[in-house]
């Protein structure tokens, strides 16, 4: 198995997609193909519930989620690890005026672990640095925060794209297509700066001209020498693409009142537009979808977002080993 650097340091805190690089990522994406193994038989699922039976985790999710949190739930069911959960801060003591900071550090009296999704860019960066000068610096996984990052979705994607096109050489040199609001879609962010590590990748942003990318976003891909370009030519974009990634307008972040009435729809993605994509084109959406993605195209080949999100459960069955310490004991001779 590719494994990463023995000089490598333990991973402490999962935060940002920037932390991961390349042997991480080629690492990741074997581990959790082997560890999907493990669910063909019995003896594999309840070996893998022996695991971190000793291990208790939270849920902090102040963010509406499905998958996310279903996914990292499942994941901890998995490994045996024990979870709990806060879906709405005003079911807690922050509604008695509690501050976040204190909510978390509750948490860290209780849990071996927390996984978080908040509304609030950097929150979970601050909370790690918090908790690191604490008697129990419990490891932050950030599950989502704000319009800033959403790392894990990105590992899950470059798993899906990695399995996607391996039959094409694998990411390396291809032409990835990103589309719709990539400004405000923490998805994008994330996978973009993952996507850094990949020689030859091409980058094509196709958005209405509101949701082009931010600026942090487009020097650090320039600082890297990223092959990319901003377009609102969706169709010669997508005709392009080894992979297409839809993404919704995150019309969550508006301004409080603001109503939007501008069509967006010469950015969806419809089953008229099929003959024109690649044959072996992949085609991604970190969903939940509105009306970008036709559902008439579930049943071609080419769409991956269902295979996605299961893959999302696997990816962080898989990231929770190494967190833990226990990815070493995840090999298949011991079934
Ligand atoms: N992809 C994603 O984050 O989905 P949820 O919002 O349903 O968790």
């Amino acid at each position: 198995m590719d494994s990463p650097s023995p000089t490598r340091p333990p991973l402490r805190h999962v935060l940002s997609s920037a932390q991961f690089d390349r042997p991480f990522l080629d690492y990741l994406v074997t581990l959790t193909t082997t560890i999907r193994r493990f669910d063909k038989s019995r003896e594999g699922m309840v070996y893998l519930q022996s695991l971190l039976a000793h291990k208790r985790a939270m849920l902090y999710f102040t963010q509406p989620s499905t998958r996310t949190f279903l996914s990292f739930q499942s994941a901890c069911h998995i490994l045996g690890i024990t979870a709990s959960e806060i879906r709405d801060a005003s079911t807690s003591s922050e509604r008695k005026g509690e501050s976040v900071e204190d909510s978390l550090r509750t948490f860290s009296s209780y849990v071996d672990l927390i996984i978080m999704r908040s509304p609030i860019p950097r929150l979970c960066e601050r909370i790690a640095t918090m908790l690191d000068e604490t008697p129990r610096p419990v490891p932050i996984i950030n599950a989502g925060s704000g319009p800033d990052e959403h790392p894990t979705q990105a590992l899950l994607d470059i798993y899906t794209l990695s399995r996607s096109l391996r039959l094409e050489g694998g990411i390396e040199g291809k032409t990835i297509c990103m589309v719709g609001d990539l400004k405000r879609g923490r998805t994008v962010r994330s996978l973009a700066r993952l996507l850094i590590n990949y020689p030859g990748v091409k980058i094509l942003f196709a958005s209405p001209p509101a949701f082009r990318i931010e600026e942090d976003l487009r020097a650090d891909l320039k600082a890297a020498n990223v092959d990319f370009e901003e377009t609102t030519a969706f169709e010669s974009a997508i005709a392009a693409a080894d992979a297409i990634y839809m993404t919704r307008i995150q019309d969550e972040y508006d301004a409080p009142g603001a109503v939007r009435s501008d069509d967006h729809s010469a950015y969806h993605l419809t089953a008229g537009h099929l003959p024109q994509l690649k044959k072996s084109c992949a085609i991604l959406h970190p969903l939940p979808r509105r009306n970008e993605l036709d559902p008439a195209i579930d049943q071609d080949p080419r769409a991956k977002y269902w295979r996605q999100e299961r893959n999302g459960m696997w990816v962080r069955v898989a990231l929770l080993t190494i967190l833990c310490g226990i990815d070493d004991r995840v090999q298949l001779p011991e079934l």
